[in-house]
């Protein structure tokens, strides 16, 4: 295998920001200086490297933040890196600051802008996947999955209360962009009755005839909707169901934004240490164009190009199961 000439990493996080990016960063900030390399951290994401928002990171610069949500390093989504001037101004960033191989910590825009970027001007890229939807291939979880299910579960929990208090009917919105996986995952671990996701086609009347066989011994229920949904977002839902079912008493809560934020599980900050001690060993191993993910509990690189256009399909045993459990 070619061992890369003793590269100086540019560390960034970019996209929609998801829990676990800190620990992503410092991991890759540690085992940098471990294997003796330099490493920088490029602040704001695309946008921070066409400005030259760059500043050197010694293995103290990374205490206290693997337990913080968010990035320290910030992110962006770059219109800048999409033209061609961008790219070359942010090449000329990084000859400055002398950064000759990038880690990437982002989703599918990320990679896509580093697949352009080694093309145009040869920079040797390695992808952690960082964001709250699930939705790379190449990966079983994504780095802030976790946490974001878990913060969807807890929030649910809590709607359970008053929905059952009140004879409610519920429809809860969760983010995922145009996946299912936040939608089926927190809808299980919180006993929904039904979930709405975009892998599933599913009418409004579908919906309907399950609530409706579900009345005869239920005087609530929780249905999750998967922002993505073909159906429409849970407002769009709610109102058709209550055309059909004028006598429900139903209600929406849209989760958003909130399922970014937090101290990341148990579960992201070892995904993302591992991940990142995982990408700096693959750059010095000389490689690139690459997303480091785990599957089986295994290391693996994928390429970029499959890791975005390839679809992880959501589980069907994890469907059956939720339709199962909720008689
Ligand atoms: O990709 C992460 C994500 O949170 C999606 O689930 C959601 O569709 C999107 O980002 C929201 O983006 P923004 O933060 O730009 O509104």
């Amino acid at each position: 295998m070619v061992i890369m000439e003793r590269p100086h990493i540019g560390v960034f996080t970019s996209g929609g920001d998801s829990p676990g990016m800190n620990a992503a960063i410092r991991a890759v900030v540690r085992a940098a200086h471990y294997h003796g390399l330099r490493v920088s951290g490029i602040e704001g994401g695309y946008d921070g490297m066409i400005q030259g928002r760059i500043r050197e990171l010694g293995v103290r610069d990374v205490s206290g933040i693997i337990q913080r949500g968010g990035t320290v390093l910030r992110s962006a989504r770059s219109k800048g890196f999409l033209t061609n001037e961008g790219r070359a101004q942010a090449k000329a960033s990084l000859d400055r600051a002398g950064i000759t191989a990038l880690v990437a910590i982002g989703g599918n825009g990320t990679f896509a802008g580093a697949i352009a970027f080694d093309k145009e001007h040869g920079v040797a890229t390695i992808g952690l996947p960082g964001t709250i939807d699930n939705d790379l291939y190449g990966t079983d979880r994504t780095i802030g999955f976790d946490t974001a299910v878990n913060t969807a579960m807890q929030a649910i929990d809590r709607i359970r209360d008053t929905a059952s208090s009140h004879d409610r009917h519920f429809f809860v919105e969760v983010m995922g962009r145009d996946t299912g996986f936040i939608a089926l995952t927190s809808a299980v671990a919180s006993g929904a009755e039904y979930v709405m996701v975009p892998e599933r086609m599913q009418t409004i009347d579908d919906l309907t005839d399950a609530l409706r066989e579900e009345a005869a011994s239920k005087s609530s229920s929780i249905v999750v909707v998967a922002e993505g949904d073909e159906a429409g977002g849970a407002f769009a839902i709610a109102r058709a169901v209550k055309e059909r079912m004028p006598d429900r008493d139903i209600r929406v809560t849209v989760l958003g934004h909130l399922l970014r934020g937090g101290a990341p599980t148990v579960a992201d900050r070892i995904l993302a240490s591992r991940l990142g001690v995982a990408a700096v060993e693959a750059l010095l191993a000389g490689e690139r164009g690459k997303m480091a993910g785990e599957i089986n509990g295994e290391m693996v690189l994928t390429p970029f190009q499959m890791a975005i256009d390839k679809r992880k399909d959501l589980s069907g045993e994890l469907l059956r199961v939720l339709s199962i459990l909720a008689i």
